[in-house]
């Protein structure tokens, strides 16, 4: 694997997801394949899991780690091209990429969207240049579209926690919240969920207010409704996430609180279990009585993270 960017980097998603449940099982079973191999992470912004999850796995295959956050400790980088430098811009990606790939053998990098200009974010125009550029293969940490880290290790928790016949029921539920927030994390999970879709592994459905629908690239395929009610009915696995509007970009609007996923709108599920890909904030987004609850994945799923990033940096190590 040369970089992990979407879902089209994968050729086979039970494959992968056999894989890194067979590196849970036994977490050291590689760990001489990244002897003397440097994993570097690049952040343009926070993180809690994907950091600390990252390094956890590449150290388990035997790799060194080093951790550049950007945003606080890197100089500003210049993105676009063509541009004489005479702003507050230092360095320009074209050399922070190249360097950095002088330093690491696989590199991660993490860049949230701006929001302001929707073509711009979508272009993916710095994710680009940093694969162009550093010459290494690349993990994404999170685009300003996508967190194929974050999906990888959602179809794994799903898998690992469906014991039953037959495919169960997904639904991707938006949920309220005071911020604008990126579409990367659902964008990913509809991405993923309609591959799984296809690949007979799940049925899937979105539910969202009016005017939060996200770019039908990511939704092929899905069951799309705006009545939250309906796309509960006999849900096996409720994935909870809010994000801005993709069509009025990054604005957000006032919703009813019924889009609160609480103990009364689980009982329309087939007790479901509930997904959250973490941060969350409690009692805005999702209810503390779930989180606290016997329905709740959110910790286990964070705890997979390990095991999505590990199948990835192991596949890297293996095409060096
Ligand atoms: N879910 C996730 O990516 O968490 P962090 O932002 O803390 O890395």
């Amino acid at each position: 694997m040369k970089q992990f960017f979407s879902v089209a980097d994968v050729d086979n998603l039970s494959g992968i997801v056999d894989e890194a449940l067979g590196l849970k099982k036994n977490p050291f079973a590689y760990e001489q394949l990244g002897k003397r191999r440097t994993l570097g992470l690049v952040f343009l912004n926070p993180s809690l899991r994907t950091r600390l999850s990252t390094q956890k796995a590449a150290t388990n295959l035997g790799m060194e780690v080093m951790i550049m956050n950007m945003d606080k400790d890197g100089w500003a980088l210049e993105t676009k091209d063509g541009v004489v430098m005479d702003g507050n811009t230092v360095e320009h990606i074209r050399e922070a990429a190249a360097v950095m790939g002088q330093y690491c053998d696989v590199l991660g990098m993490r860049s949230f969207p701006k929001l302001q200009n929707r073509e711009e974010d979508y272009s993916e125009d710095l994710f680009k240049k940093f694969i162009r550029f550093c010459g290494v293969p690349v993990v994404s940490l999170e685009s300003a579209t996508r967190h194929p880290l974050q999906s990888l290790t959602d179809l794994i928790t799903i898998r690992e926690h469906w014991q039953k016949e037959g495919k169960p029921k997904v639904v991707l539920a938006w949920a309220p919240h005071v911020k604008a927030l990126p579409q990367a994390v659902p964008n990913s999970f509809a991405e993923w969920m309609c591959r799984a879709q296809a690949e007979g592994l799940v049925d899937f459905s979105i539910a969202h207010p009016d005017g939060y629908a996200l770019s039908e690239e990511f939704t092929e395929g899905a069951t799309i409704t705006n009545v939250l009610d309906e796309a509960l009915m006999a849900a096996d696995f409720v994935y909870v996430k809010n994000w801005s509007s993709y069509t009025d970009y990054g604005k957000i609007y006032s919703v009813d609180e019924r889009w609160l996923l609480d103990n009364a709108k689980l009982e329309l599920t087939n007790m479901a279990k509930v997904m959250h890909c973490l941060p969350v904030r409690r009692d805005l987004e999702l209810a503390s009585e779930v989180l606290d609850g016997p329905h709740s994945l959110v910790v286990q799923e964070a705890g997979n993270r390990v095991w999505a990033a590990q199948v990835v940096l192991k596949r890297m190590l293996e095409q060096l």
